[in-house]
């Protein structure tokens, strides 16, 4: 049954988003209430803005090793179904605090499966990364292609891929992992990306301090010799949440599935859509290689549309023009 026509016959089944106060979890919680669907954050607002959780949503402050917290959420909100957003995601800082990222990461996801085991919760929507595949060997990559993550970051979103895949073994539990490839754009200027960690929003800052962007080297076995990469709007990669979350509904789902478009976009690229949107040229200057950057990581995304019945609607250029305008630059 489509879930907003299940919504009108039955009570509706109450999702928590942990991480749901961040950029993302912002775009999911819209997405799953679309979805005809209840929602509950978790989020310890360590990145997480609270005013990006609507009017109306349960907003639990709070970390996830706090387990009698996290229990006490899944039971007085009738909890069915886990997005499991919260972690830390910055690839550069992860090799520099590996304890930290391994601690927050892993310990996240390993807490909050005992939680849903012990309160009887058996669906999970786990939020995974293109990092876990490194530098590939083929692209466009596929989830079958070897996962060698290159950080601990991608390292930790990896283990917690099989802490969930090998629970379901043993239990109940029907799963969902999604393979984020580039997230940029935003489905409205409040609820943006505010930081300024991806290329998008770093030539967008760059061009309102009136600062040449910076090209990491152009010297790449790509057409314009610059890196190619899979760009997702935020507001496709929540629809792909909720129709991740039918299908752990459904039942017995054990799947790992790609979030992109099957379209790169190399760096020059972006910064030409970035022109168009702000009208102007983007001026940029290249620079030397940046380390551990693969030259090419393009999702292969016939799986998310034969699993998920998912396929991304919006153009590199929503992206740039959405980001633009929540920058006040368009
Ligand atoms: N880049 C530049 N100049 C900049 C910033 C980035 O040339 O100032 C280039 C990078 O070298 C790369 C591309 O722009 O080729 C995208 O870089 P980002 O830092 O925005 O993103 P990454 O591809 O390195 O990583 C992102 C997320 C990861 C996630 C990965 C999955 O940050 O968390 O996508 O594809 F794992």
């Amino acid at each position: 049954m489509n879930p907003p026509l299940r919504a009108l016959l039955s009570d509706p089944m109450t999702w928590l988003l942990t991480g749901g106060a961040g950029y993302i979890g912002a775009h999911v919680i819209r997405a799953l209430q679309d979805s005809g669907r209840d929602v509950v954050v978790l989020d310890d607002l360590s990145t997480g803005i609270a005013s990006r959780v609507p009017q109306g949503v349960p907003l639990v402050v709070g970390s996830l090793s706090d387990r009698a917290l996290v229990e006490q959420a899944l039971r007085e909100y009738a909890v069915t179904g886990v997005v499991h957003l919260a972690a830390k995601k910055a690839v550069g800082e992860s090799v520099e605090r590996p304890l930290w990222y391994y601690r927050e990461n892993v310990d996240g996801i390993l807490s909050l499966l005992e939680a849903m085991q012990t309160t009887g919760v058996t669906n999970i929507v786990y939020s995974s990364s293109a990092a876990v595949y490194g530098q590939p060997a083929t692209s466009p990559v596929a989830e079958s292609d070897p996962t060698v993550p290159l950080s601990p970051y991608g390292e930790t979103k990896l283990i917690g891929e099989w802490a969930v895949r090998d629970v379901a073994h043993v239990s109940e539990l029907s799963w969902v992992s999604l393979r984020y490839f580039n997230v940029a754009g935003t489905a409205s200027v409040d609820l943006a990306d505010t930081s300024v960690a991806n290329l998008i929003p770093i030539v967008l800052r760059s061009l309102s301090d009136e600062r040449p962007a910076t090209v990491f080297g152009d010297d790449y076995p790509t057409p314009d010799g610059t890196c190619l990469r899979d760009y997702i709007h935020a507001a496709d990669l929540a629809t792909a949440h909720a129709a991740a979350a039918d299908v752990t509904e459904a039942g017995g789902a054990a799947e790992v599935v790609n979030i992109g478009t099957g379209q790169g976009s190399s760096v020059i690229e972006v910064l030409q859509s970035v022109g168009r949107a702000v009208g102007g040229d983007v001026p940029y200057e290249i620079v030397e290689r940046r380390a551990g950057d693969p030259a090419e990581l393009v999702a292969a995304a016939d799986r998310a549309g034969s699993v998920l019945g998912w396929n991304a609607v919006k153009s590199l250029d929503d992206m740039t023009a959405s980001a633009a305008r929540a920058a006040g630059l368009a």
